[in-house]
């Protein structure tokens, strides 16, 4: 059944590549189907918490990355469990999510072995995140490239992970990545009824680039409908 979605989801992306002008921003659903797609072949070469210097281009990014109380990590299989439980099948956490929330554990399966696609394809992907005392699973992070020099990000956290600054805290960290990895344009997309995520963006030094009408959906909100988005940027401008 994953197979056959990962297939659908290959093909759909194959008519999303021919059929979207390429000055034009992609809408979500495309940013995210275009992920598959790597623009240029990378060294497979693994750095794991070497100082930035070390990075180049077509290395990776470290799978494992820790600040003053965070770790951040490339996730695994035996993450499903704890994903679903801790924020995935969520609908408080997930409602202004651009994914579902899951309704089973195959949907963080299936997470996972887009999260390992990811991982393959690019110098990094998604990431989760753990308090450093005591390895509990508070949430995730990471990036979605476009190409090597262009990505998204984004953050969630289990419920009783908000209000501690650990948003803030693993974005940072994110930042700090994407400029080894020498990403030149870093972009959140954020719901505009959402202040808590704008401000986390805010404080970690992205500017409001612009709000983009019927851009994207969200399932958990509004199913079937494109809404406004607002995107925030660190680095370049867009392009044209
Ligand atoms: C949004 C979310 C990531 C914030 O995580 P967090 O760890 O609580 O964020 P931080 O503590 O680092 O920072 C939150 C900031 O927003 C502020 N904030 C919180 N609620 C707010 C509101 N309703 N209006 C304005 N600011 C608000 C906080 O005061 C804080 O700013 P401050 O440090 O200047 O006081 C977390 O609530 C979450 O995971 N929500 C569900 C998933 C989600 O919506 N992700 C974002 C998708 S775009």
């Amino acid at each position: 059944m994953i197979a056959l979605a990962l297939s659908r989801i290959l093909e759909l992306g194959a008519t999303v590549m021919e059929e979207w002008p390429t000055n034009q921003e992609p809408p979500v659903n495309a940013v995210q189907l275009m992920r598959l797609f790597p623009i240029a072949p990378r060294k497979p070469s693994i750095v794991e918490r070497a100082p930035f210097s070390t990075y180049a281009w077509g290395m990776k990014g470290p799978e494992r990355f820790e600040t003053s109380r965070l770790v951040l990590r490339k996730p695994m299989l035996a993450d499903a469990g704890a994903i679903f439980i801790r924020y995935a099948s969520d609908p408080e956490v997930t409602r202004y999510l651009g994914w579902p929330g899951h309704q089973s554990i195959d949907d963080t399966k299936a997470f996972l072995t887009f999260s390992d696609a990811e991982w393959s394809r690019w110098p990094a992907g998604p990431y989760l995140i753990e308090s450093r005392s005591g390895h509990k699973l508070l949430g995730s992070t990471g990036f979605g490239f476009e190409t090597p020099l262009r990505a998204v990000t984004g953050y969630v956290l289990a419920r009783d992970a908000w209000g501690n600054g650990y948003a803030t805290e693993a974005l940072t960290a994110i930042v700090n990545i994407a400029e080894a990895l020498g990403v030149i344009r870093l972009y959140a997309l954020c719901h505009p009824d959402h202040p808590a995520s704008a401000r986390v963006l805010e404080k970690c030094g992205f500017r409001f680039e612009q709000r983009l009408e019927q851009f994207a959906e969200f399932p958990n909100l509004n199913p079937g409908c494109r809404e406004a988005c607002l995107r925030y940027v660190r680095g370049e401008a867009a392009p044209g």
